[in-house]
């Protein structure tokens, strides 16, 4: 067809319309205007949806940035207070608190001392910003010398032996003021072993956040710099969940409603959008999908060669992760999308 001669739409819309009965079927319709685009938009990211990590150190004074986590710091408790105000002045309702304790051993003692650094940390929270939601990891890799997620003999992580030491944990962070605990160490019966001494110790208002699908994922690899938590020897294969299967994970989400979680989570999420949503599907509970260390660090790095726009990337990410399924999330961005979606 040469320039001049128009296309004649009428002539090819009556060809269309004779051939198929029905008028063309133009979705580009509902594109045309932001406004338009508002109003059919299926998912939305909210200040609402999201849960900010914080690290936690002893000390005086520190605001130590992370080298593989530009903008994520390791806290003193003193500097403490105007992080959280800042936190729920941008609109986010919610905290997860991970601690790095001054001194490791063989079962992580300091992870269940009335004075540790994460108990300190609950009550710094609580006293600064009463109505943020504190959520704390329940978990023994930090503290213990070994690094692994549970207690080891004879280079194995024994479970029920591990199950007294994360409820007693639980226990200690339900005692300083924690609103939800999360335990994270993939432990079986983990969940109701710490629903049981919760309750028994009169903290029938704390819910639990259950790591339900935790993965045996290179994508920690930033946090584990972070919270000093490499394993020693070996690696978390024998109890995180082999990244290839996803029906195993709807039965370990089964079992922890089973047991007793208020809340589920699928973790990392960027590369497990199908077992979100799978999830998703399957159950009814709110579930939580974390955006984990190296999600951030990925888009980090490659925001500071100028190779992508942190911003849209970031905000098509978490849309992505919403979309998939995910009720709330827990990302190392929050402070970030929580002044994006104001502007
Ligand atoms: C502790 C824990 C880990 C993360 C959260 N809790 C590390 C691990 O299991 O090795 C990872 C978080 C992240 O990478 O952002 N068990
Ligand atoms: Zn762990």
């Amino acid at each position: 067809m040469s320039a001049e001669q128009p296309i004649d739409r009428l002539r090819l819309r009556r060809e269309t319309e004779e051939a198929e009965e029905t008028p063309l079927d133009r979705p580009r319709r509902l594109r045309r205007m932001e406004g338009l685009r508002r109003l059919v938009r299926e998912t939305r990211l909210s200040a609402d949806d999201l849960i900010y990590p914080l690290f936690v150190v002893h000390g005086q004074g520190i605001r130590e940035e992370i080298e593989s986590m530009p903008g994520t710091y390791h806290w003193s408790l003193d500097l403490l207070p105007a992080e959280v105000e800042e936190v729920a002045g941008l609109g986010i309702p919610a905290v997860i608190l991970f601690g790095i304790p001054a001194v490791k051993d063989a079962i992580g003692s300091e992870n269940f001392d009335e004075h540790g650094i994460v108990q300190e940390a609950i009550r710094t929270i609580k006293k600064a910003v009463p109505e943020l939601v504190v959520i704390t990891d329940v978990c023994m890799c930090q503290y213990t010398d070994h690094g692994h997620c549970g207690i080891v003999e004879d280079g194995r992580v024994l479970n029920d032996e591990t199950l007294e030491v994360l409820a007693r944990v639980a226990v200690s962070h339900a005692a300083a003021g924690a609103d939800v605990v999360a335990p994270s160490a993939m432990m079986d019966g983990q969940v109701a072993a710490i629903r049981a001494a919760v309750d028994a110790a009169g903290f029938t208002q704390v819910a639990i956040l259950s790591y339900a699908a935790k993965y045996a994922s290179a994508f920690y690899g930033p946090f584990r710099e972070a919270a000093e938590s490499t394993p020693q020897f070996g690696d978390r294969q024998g109890y995180q969940m082999d990244p290839a299967n996803a029906r195993e994970a709807l039965r370990e989400v089964a079992l922890d409603i089973e047991e007793g979680a208020d809340m589920v989570m699928v973790k990392p999420a960027l590369a497990y959008l199908d077992v979100i949503r799978q999830v998703r599907e399957a159950f009814d509970h709110p579930l939580a999908a974390f955006s984990v260390s190296a999600e951030y660090a990925m888009v980090k790095a490659a925001a500071q060669r100028g190779w992508i726009d942190e911003r849209r990337i970031t905000l098509e990410l978490l849309t992505a992760i919403k979309r998939a399924g995910a009720d709330m999330i827990l990302t190392y961005f929050a402070k970030d999308v929580a002044r994006w979606l104001r502007e």
